[in-house]
């Protein structure tokens, strides 16, 4: 069986009551929670800060794999950390010194993402892959929960897939927008590992059974 991973993000969760929702994943088999961090300016939508992140903390066991979709992400990684987040990452657009920043997460003690949009090509990696611990491949224009996964973007992850390959460098592929059990195979198949999925679990009154169809669908690959 594939060894994916299933990060419920917390964006299609019921805000109101985020300590039930959380021990809902977890008691149904989630392996991380995808934090969606925005802020109005690098994407069109306003969502959590690193209080709430912190709250959220106390609520599970479940490692918080924070995604950061802000301008000048370096001034808060700090935050985040403190927070309680285990793995960050941060867009390369939004960040004009890739290495410090990412090098700023791991001295914290936390794993190092870079996220990339779908427009944004995979040879954008070339340098800044021996940096990080895993790659965040956007699979929607970042912003908001419930959109409909561009296809295209399936190809730039197998390319992605052999970069990592070719360098031998130890990097997961994530990949966040429009996961469910019908697209899971196209994206494990390309060679992603950790699938990030709001609305296919949250927006499901079974959480459990909604993370075991996604698993489900991808059993057959290798
Ligand atoms: C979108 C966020 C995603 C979002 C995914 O900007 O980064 O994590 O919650 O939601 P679905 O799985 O519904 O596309
Ligand atoms: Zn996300």
């Amino acid at each position: 069986m594939t060894n994916i991973q299933i990060a419920p993000s917390l964006l299609s969760a019921d805000f109101s009551k985020l300590g039930d929702e959380l021990r809902d994943i977890e008691a149904g088999g989630a392996d991380l929670v995808h934090l969606d961090v925005m802020d109005g300016h690098f994407v069109p939508n306003l969502t959590i800060g690193p209080a709430i992140v912190k709250s959220c903390r106390a609520q599970t066991k479940l490692p918080f794999d924070c995604h950061l979709m802000i301008s000048e992400p370096q001034r808060y990684i700090d935050a985040f950390l403190k927070a309680g987040a285990n793995m960050i990452s941060i867009h390369q657009e939004a960040e004009p010194h890739l290495q410090r920043a990412l090098q700023m997460i791991r001295d914290g003690g936390a794993k190092a993402g870079i996220a990339i949009n779908p427009a944004t090509p995979a040879e954008s990696l070339s340098t800044a892959i021996e940096f990080c611990d895993f790659v965040l491949v956007m699979t929607v224009n970042p912003g908001f929960g419930g959109q409909k996964f561009i296809e295209p973007v399936v190809g730039k992850i197998r390319h992605i897939a052999q970069m990592i390959r070719e360098r031998g460098v130890a990097v997961d592929i994530e990949v966040d927008g429009g996961i469910d059990a019908a697209t899971a195979p196209l994206v494990v198949a390309a060679g992603a590992r950790i699938l990030v999925a709001g609305s296919a679990v949250f927006g499901q009154p079974d959480r459990r059974a909604a993370m075991e169809a996604i698993r489900n669908s991808v059993v057959a690959q290798t």
